[in-house]
C-alpha cells in the first residue's frame, strides 16, 4: 500500500543518497500498487507532473501513459521540451494534444478574470477526458500531488481535486509518488531521474499560463506578444545570472495602446511590462531591481524583436497592494 501520510520522522531529502533511495522505494510501491495495469496522467511540464512523470516511466515504462494538453497559453518551447525529454529521451508513451485553437476559440471576446480560468479550467478537463474515453484498460490515474497540496487542502486553503475533477466515469485510483514530498525535495528527486535543470528548477508558472498575462480579451496577436516577450525576459534573466535567483518573473502585454515612432513614422501600439519578485510565502512579495543596463537592454530588444510593442515598462510595485499576477 502507498504511503498517504508524510511520517513525522521523516528526513528531508537533501542528497543524491536520500533521493536515490527514495526512488527505490517508490518504483517497489508503484509496481506493487499498478501491477500490469495501465496508468494515464496528465503530463503539463509543470515540476510536479514532470518528476511524477519520470519516476512513473522508471517503474512501469510504457504501462503509464502521458497526456499533454497544448491549449495555447504555454511559455515559447514549452511544449517541444515536453515531446523532447519524455518522448525522446525518456522514451515515453506520450498523446500530445494541440488543443490550442480550440481554447483560443473559447476564449475569444472574454475578458473577465475568473471566467477566463474557468473555460481553461474546463476545457482542459474535458479535452483530456476526451483523450481517456479513446483508451483502453487504464485503471490508474498518476497524479503530482505534493505534501503541501495536502497540508494546503486539509487548511482549507486550497481545494485539491482528484485531476482537476474529472466526470463520475472516469474515477481511476490514484497513484501519487511524490506526494509526501515537500517542493524542494520534489527538485531533489527529479534531477536524480534525470530531468533537465530548467524544467526541475524552474519558476512558478500559473495553471492559466499566459492568459493571465494578456489581460482582458485574449487575442492572437496580443498573445504572441506576451509569449515573444517572455522568451527574451527568460533569456537575458539566464544570460545575467537571474535565473534560478529570483522567484518568478514575466511580462504582461495590457490591452491598451500608445503612441510612438519608428523609423520616422508613427506607431499606435501596445506597451509591455516587466514583473520580477522574490518571495518565500506569495502572502507578501518584493520586487527585485534589475540592473540598469539590463532593463536598458530589455528595452531595446523588446521593441525592435516583438511585433506589435513600442514601449516598455517595469513594475516596482509589492505585494501587497499589488498581486502577482495582473488578473
Ligand atoms: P497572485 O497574483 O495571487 O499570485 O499574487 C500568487 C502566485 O500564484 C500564482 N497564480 C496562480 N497559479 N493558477 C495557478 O496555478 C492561478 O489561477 C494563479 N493565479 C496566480 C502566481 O503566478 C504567483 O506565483
Amino acid at each position: 500500500m502507498p504511503i498517504l501520510n508524510r511520517p513525522d520522522d521523516m528526513e528531508r531529502i537533501t542528497t543524491k543518497e536520500l533521493a536515490q533511495k527514495y526512488i527505490e522505494e517508490q518504483i517497489a510501491d508503484i509496481k506493487a500498487q499498478v501491477g500490469d495495469k495501465k496508468v494515464l496522467l496528465a503530463l503539463s511540464g509543470g515540476v510536479d507532473s514532470s518528476v511524477c512523470a519520470a519516476m512513473l516511466i522508471k517503474a512501469i515504462g510504457d504501462q503509464l501513459v502521458c497526456v499533454h494538453v497544448n491549449h495555447g497559453l504555454l511559455r515559447k518551447g514549452e511544449p517541444e521540451q515536453v515531446i523532447q525529454v519524455f518522448r525522446e529521451e525518456l522514451g515515453a508513451n506520450l498523446i500530445y494534444v494541440d488543443a490550442v485553437d480550440r481554447f483560443l476559440d473559447k476564449l475569444a471576446g472574454v475578458t473577465d478574470p475568473e471566467e477566463k480560468r474557468h473555460i481553461i479550467g474546463g476545457e482542459f478537463i474535458d479535452v483530456f477526458a476526451e483523450e481517456a474515453r479513446k483508451l483502453d484498460g487504464i485503471e490508474f490515474l498518476g497524479q503530482g500531488t505534493i505534501w503541501p497540496d495536502i497540508l494546503e487542502s486539509e487548511a482549507g486553503i486550497k481545494a485539491h481535486h482528484n485531476a482537476g475533477g474529472l466526470p463520475e466515469d472516469l474515477q481511476f485510483e490514484l497513484v501519487e509518488p511524490v506526494r509526501i514530498l515537500f517542493k524542494d525535495e520534489v527538485r531533489v528527486v527529479g534531477k536524480e531521474l534525470g530531468l533537465p535543470d530548467n524544467m526541475v528548477y524552474r519558476q512558478p508558472f500559473p495553471g492559466p499560463g499566459l492568459g493571465v498575462r494578456c489581460p482582458g480579451a485574449i487575442t492572437r496577436d496580443r498573445l504572441e506578444a506576451v509569449r515573444e516577450s517572455d522568451a527574451i525576459l527568460r533569456e537575458e534573466f539566464a544570460k545575467n545570472g537571474l535565473e534560478g535567483k529570483v522567484w518568478q518573473y514575466f511580462t504582461v502585454v495590457p490591452d491598451f495602446k500608445s503612441t510612438g515612432i519608428t523609423d520616422g513614422k508613427r506607431t499606435f501600439q501596445w506597451p509591455c511590462i516587466i514583473r520580477a519578485i522574490n518571495t518565500t510565502d506569495v502572502v507578501e512579495v518584493t520586487v527585485e531591481h534589475l540592473p540598469a543596463d539590463l532593463i536598458d537592454h530589455l528595452v531595446q530588444r523588446i521593441t525592435t524583436e516583438v511585433p506589435g510593442i513600442n514601449r516598455v515598462l517595469v513594475d516596482y510595485t509589492p505585494k501587497p497592494p499589488a498581486t502577482v499576477e495582473y488578473e
